[in-house]
């Protein structure tokens, strides 16, 4: 943890430390405003598990132990639901698999994960290599030495490779208008998530929102969109070509035969559009900026790309051999984890280190912490890839790496991120070396995901002697 260890003051039977009523007016404040800061400081003064009083009787428990993770994601997760916080979220995405819970998700995980298979996925290979060409191709045309935002360039990348897994080539003609109402939606999620009404009143929080009209013209278009595409490849299926996920999600059948409908449909395609982009360009973006902090591990990726490529295209096999690139990958997602905040509200009372935990609050597993617990992390502030090499985290809590949650509602779409990011950062280290166009670290910005504030401007410079 950032300055050090703090000792677990929990034991058994106990209330959970944590600040008293007043002070947590204090804290909920902050909160809004440094939600890192605040939950690095109450680790600091209290240790693994906080209870942080909130108004109307409401308890938020911080749980920062890698063993916490487990216990609310794996051993006791059908006591914990989707926190009452990602309701609002629902208004767009509908029931789909981020946002459902109990019997209706359970159906639509059985329909999707076979979806999400490493087969599967791999199939998209091509998809994503030239997607990531074009942007390599737009880049080679600027001149040497120009800036360019990496944070809204893999923003646009990821998009795109989504889209087209998503509805083929039907993005290049009606899909096209997707990709800047999505970034509008997205947004404006963003800022009603922090407007209060949200939470007793959904749909009053997201009209009183700033940009509530954008926002909602946003929606239809992306909505006609989609209805758009079903009608038309339910009228006319595809009987060769490649294969996407609209053809994949329209074959699959529930297990008494039917089909998805027309409404959950249209709620997967835009949870895969929010959930599938901007996670995978965080990841990204922070990937890019670590190499250009870090030199030696730059030339080490470069040489490793170099040598298990020689100057091809990568092949979703070839990851197994890119293993430098995936330890660079990991150990930005664990310094700086896509989602940095995963919330439940516990459906019954349950015990969590012999302190009570009452039904109905909220916990906060936020892998940014976890990520930096010293129970499982030497200097968990520092970049070392090498913590991620094969053989070298044994002994490790296997929770104490948690960026794509964990579970039976850990990510479906870990294995499509895990190759995305490998080919992207391969390819890119193929051609170019991107380096900070302003110095210092980039502040961050705990959003849904954890952006850097205000993008990151990154100088570009041709790879000398590239392959
Ligand atoms: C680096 C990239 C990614 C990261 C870090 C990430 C992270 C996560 C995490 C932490 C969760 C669990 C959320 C929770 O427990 O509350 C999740 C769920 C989900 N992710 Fe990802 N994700 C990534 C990429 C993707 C991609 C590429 C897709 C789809 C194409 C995707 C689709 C989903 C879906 C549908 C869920 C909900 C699963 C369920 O509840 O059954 N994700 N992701």
């Amino acid at each position: 943890m950032p300055g050090g260890t703090a000792p677990v003051h929990t034991s058994p039977g106990r209330v959970a430390p944590g600040p008293g009523r007043v002070e947590s007016l204090r804290v909920l404040a902050a909160l809004g405003r440094d939600p890192l800061a605040v939950g690095i400081d109450l680790y600091r003064r209290y240790g693994d598990l906080v209870r942080v009083p909130l108004p109307r009787g409401h308890e938020l428990y911080l749980l920062c132990h890698p063993a916490h993770a487990e216990h609310v994601f794996v051993a006791r997760q059908d006591n914990y639901v989707k926190a009452a916080t990602y309701r609002p979220l629902k208004v767009f995405l509908g029931e789909g698999l981020v946002t459902s819970d109990g019997e209706l998700w359970e159906r639509q995980r059985r329909l999707i994960q076979p979806l999400f298979s490493y087969r599967r996925v791999a199939a998209f290979q091509p998809v994503m290599v030239s997607n990531v060409r074009r942007t390599l191709e737009q880049w080679e045309r600027l001149r040497p030495g120009a800036v360019v935002d990496v944070s809204e360039a893999m923003s646009l990348l990821t998009l795109n490779i989504v889209g087209e897994t998503l509805f083929g080539s039907d993005l290049s003609g009606p899909g096209a208008r997707v990709s800047p109402s999505v970034t509008r939606m997205q947004d404006f999620a963003v800022t009603a998530m922090r407007n209060p009404l949200l939470l007793s009143s959904p749909m009053l929080g997201l009209r009183t929102t700033p940009g509530y009209r954008a926002w909602a013209a946003a929606v239809r278009a992306v909505n006609e969109v989609v209805e758009q595409v079903v009608a038309q490849r339910r009228a006319n299926p595809r009987q060769d070509g490649p294969r996407d996920l609209l053809d994949a999600l329209l074959e699959a059948r529930y297990e008494d035969g039917s089909g998805i409908s027309d409404q959950q449909l249209r709620d997967e395609i835009m949870t895969f559009l929010m959930a599938g982009h901007e996670t995978s360009a965080t990841a990204l973006t922070w990937t890019l900026y670590l190499l250009s902090a870090n030199p030696a591990a730059r030339e080490r990726l470069e040489e490793e790309v170099d040598s298990v490529l020689a100057g091809r295209v990568p092949e979703p096999d070839d990851l197994d051999k890119l293993v430098w690139t995936k330890a660079v990958i990991s150990e930005s997602m664990r310094l700086y984890p896509p989602f940095w905040t995963l919330e439940r509200d516990a459906l019954n009372d349950d015990e969590i280190d012999g302190v009570r935990i009452p039904a109905g609050s909220t916990v906060a597993v936020p892998p940014y912490l976890v990520h930096r617990h010293p129970s499982a992390w030497d200097n968990p502030e520092g970049f070392s890839p090498e913590r991620f090499l094969p053989g070298r985290g044994a002994g490790r809590h296997r929770h104490a790496f948690i960026p794509f949650g964990g579970g039976r509602r850990g990510c479906v779409g870990n294995v499509f991120a895990l190759i995305e990011t490998a080919l992207t950062v391969a390819m890119i280290a193929q051609r170019f070396r991107l380096d900070m166009a302003a110095g210092g670290v980039p502040r961050l910005q705990p959003t849904v995901t954890l952006r850097p504030l205000g993008g990151l401007r990154m100088v570009l410079r041709h790879r000398q002697g590239a392959q």
